[in-house]
């Protein structure tokens, strides 16, 4: 048996074929074309139906905002123009097959823990730094939710009072989110004339200082997110991922693991800080999981 998982991005849209073994055996992608709610829709739309090729195959679908379970609603997604859509009972008249939806962290939460890095685990916490940021929590081997389905959303955590306004429709301030995305990289990274967060990377592992400076701020925020996360929840580990935290996972690790031992009451500082197995699949492979046996 097989499932569709379709990973909604700020930026890309991304729908596999995953196996019951979690493999990938097909995959198609196209940029978000954020117009409108329909617009998206249709997108995951034609995906779906190109991967599935005719065949009734149940679909999982990651949206990066907070996904109501009772109403089976996306309520707000703070970087793309989503309010209130009813995105499963729309996926299911249109493809006319079991739809299943959850926020897209707490989907590569839930691929990790089945098919990667926090595989045999029972407590985990995942980030994925992308265009947001987004948490999922894994708690005694199940993901957490919390009462309505929204929760986890561990990017929106403040780690600066009265800090840097965050992304998109989010009204917060001093969130991580607005200190570990690859958008609020890419801000800062045009600020001081570096081009996008993708050239930053890329200039850090040359050896340049200002972009080496601005990881290590990434870091920083993202460690002290750590720290709090090890506090609540005593997880086993932590996984990092996402489409920067792919990429900058060697300026990162470290530096956060040093703050999460400095910082975190004993024993919980204790905890192995890793990259994402599933690398930036997890998202999507999780998505299908939904819907895997
Ligand atoms: C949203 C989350 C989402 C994350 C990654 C955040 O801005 O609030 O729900 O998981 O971005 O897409």
């Amino acid at each position: 048996m097989a499932a569709i998982g379709v990973d909604l991005g700020g930026t890309k849209i991304r729908a596999g074929r995953v196996a019951t073994d979690g493999a990938i055996t097909g995959e198609l992608e196209v940029a978000t074309d954020d117009s409108s709610p329909d617009a998206i829709l249709d997108q995951i739309v034609a995906l779906v139906r190109a991967l599935s090729a005719g065949e009734p195959i149940p679909v999982g679908v990651g949206l990066p905002g907070t996904v109501d379970q009772r109403s089976d609603t996306l309520v707000q997604a703070a970087n793309l123009p989503l309010w209130n859509v009813p995105v499963r009972a729309r996926l299911a008249a249109a493809l006319g097959v079991p739809v299943s939806i959850d926020n897209d962290a707490n989907c590569a939460a839930l691929g990790e823990h089945r098919f990667g890095a926090a595989r045999g685990t029972a407590y985990s916490v995942m980030l994925t730094l992308g265009t947001g940021v987004g948490g999922g929590v894994v708690v005694d081997g199940a993901l957490y939710r919390g009462a309505r389905g929204t929760g986890a959303e561990l990017g929106h955590t403040v780690v600066a009072l009265n800090g840097r306004p965050c992304q998109g429709s989010c009204r917060g301030r001093g969130h991580l989110e607005a200190y570990c995305s690859g958008t609020a990289l890419t801000l800062a990274a045009s600020a001081h004339g570096l081009g996008d967060a993708h050239a930053v990377v890329a200039l850090a592992a040359e050896g340049n200082v200002v972009a080496l400076r601005l990881l290590a701020d990434v870091a920083d925020a993202l460690g002290a997110g750590l720290v709090t996360f090890a506090n609540a929840f005593n997880p086993e580990i932590f996984v990092i991922g996402g489409g920067l935290g792919e990429a900058a996972s060697s300026f990162l690790l470290d530096a956060v693991t040093v703050i999460l031992r400095a910082e975190s009451l004993a024993p919980n500082g204790d905890v192995p800080v890793v990259a994402a197995r599933l690398g930036n699949d997890a998202g999507m492979v999780g998505a299908a999981a939904l819907v895997l046996p």
